[in-house]
């Protein structure tokens, strides 16, 4: 394993994880109507996938009950055990489905859980939407119960509010615990959480911002754009949902071929600058589980994902204050993507290199 990567805390815990950790959807094995969303890997893809990563320095995964029924978590603790991973050098967190159910299934399923990660342990137990027949407090007392029990090590939210996550904290902490993530969609072209106050809400709280579906759903990597005959493969369900439609690619084609530009200049992949973006843009408050399909991408996946992991070095910081400038700027509230127009006020704002960076690297209208 790389040893050279700046691990970061989750939340107040003690769980240190690389800024990249490794989401485990794809490992649903084509179980279940989530699981179906991807194409269905077999295990020797998987391995490679689970093994390249682990070199690369990635020490934490991200999986689910809903992954597959249970699936993707077998599959996951059975690679790792083959790989001769032993649980105190990997982090692994899970998720229960709350919907059509109350929180005293935390307590009942919990078994379930843990065999299928054997020998991992639940390091950390995401509630994975926000819609379940028991209220906030119900659900974080069962946490909490769990957490006296030893069956699980931390507590964490997905899909919740700053108003749902602000609440779960505050009752976790009657019973003498906090909340320590809240797994959410944040990537380059999604970034609600930075309007809707669920970032400034964790950051206030100390509860670390897991970005699912980083790449976009692989979006961001560019090559939809560059070769459309790909989209033929892909189901029609990511189709439907992930954005792939023609005209919202054309939608996100400016950041595209700008994360292109950048990745040419900076000799990386346009998903390596995204998720750069991504782990930096907030501190040490972001850190990002990118998924991995096919042997391809998976190869690029996580040799990328090396390099992600390093500090930043000035340029790459500069790159995502670009990025930043062009795609925020003052259209922020706007729900449209003006990605490619920039306020003449925030660019005279900008120190010179930066000035000359966005002008050289600007093809597009600078100013609105
Ligand atoms: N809590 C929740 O509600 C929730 C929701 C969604 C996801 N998640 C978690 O977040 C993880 C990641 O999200 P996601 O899978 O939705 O989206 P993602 O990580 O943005 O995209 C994953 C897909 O992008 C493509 N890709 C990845 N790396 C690439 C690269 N370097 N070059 C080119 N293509 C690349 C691959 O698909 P192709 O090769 O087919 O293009 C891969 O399957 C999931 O595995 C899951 O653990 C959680």
């Amino acid at each position: 394993m790389k040893n050279n990567i700046k691990l970061r805390n989750i939340g107040n815990s003690d769980l240190r994880v690389s800024p990249v950790g490794l989401g485990c959807w794809q490992f649903s094995r084509g179980k279940g109507v989530i699981g179906n969303y991807w194409g269905s890997l077999d295990e020797p893809e998987i391995k490679e996938i689970i093994k390249t990563s682990i070199l690369g320095g990635i020490n934490w995964f991200d999986t689910a009950e809903a992954y597959g029924w249970g699936a993707s978590e077998q599959t996951l603790a059975k690679i790792l055990v083959e790989l001769n991973t032993s649980p105190k050098d990997v982090i692994t967190a899970t998720k229960w489905m709350p919907v059509f159910r109350t929180a005293g299934s935390l307590m009942k399923t919990i078994h379930k859980r843990l065999e299928a990660l054997k020998p991992f342990p639940i390091d950390l137990y995401q509630i994975h939407q926000p819609y379940s027949l028991s209220s906030i407090s119900a659900q974080m007392e069962q946490l909490a119960q769990l957490m006296d029990q030893g069956k699980i090590r931390y507590a964490g939210v997905s899909n919740f509010s700053a108003k749902s996550m602000r609440i779960a904290h505050k009752e976790l902490k009657k019973h003498g615990y906090s909340l320590v993530a809240n797994q959410v969609k944040y990537h380059l072209l999604y970034r609600n959480i930075e309007k809707n106050d669920i970032l400034e809400t964790a950051r206030e709280l100390g509860i670390t911002i897991i970005a699912f579906s980083p790449l976009a759903q692989g979006i961001l990597s560019g090559k939809y754009h560059r070769n459309p005959e790909l989209l033929n493969k892909i189901s029609r369900m990511r189709k439907y949902i992930g954005g792939f439609k023609i005209k919202e690619l054309e939608k996100s084609k400016a950041i595209i071929d700008l994360l292109q530009k950048l990745s040419e200049k900076y000799q990386a992949t346009p998903a390596q600058m995204a998720l750069n973006w991504l782990i930096h843009i907030a501190g040490d408050s972001v850190v990002a589980i990118p998924g991995a399909e096919l042997y391809e991408s998976v190869q690029r996946g996580v040799v990328d994902a090396f390099q992600y992991s390093t500090p930043a070095t000035d340029h790459s910081i500069a790159m995502y204050e670009v990025v930043d400038y062009i795609y925020l700027s003052p259209v922020r509230q706007s729900t449209d993507f003006h990605y490619y127009t920039i306020n003449r006020d925030a660019f005279n704002e900008l120190p010179d290199d930066l000035k000359r960076m966005v002008k050289e690297l600007c093809f597009m209208r600078i100013f609105k």
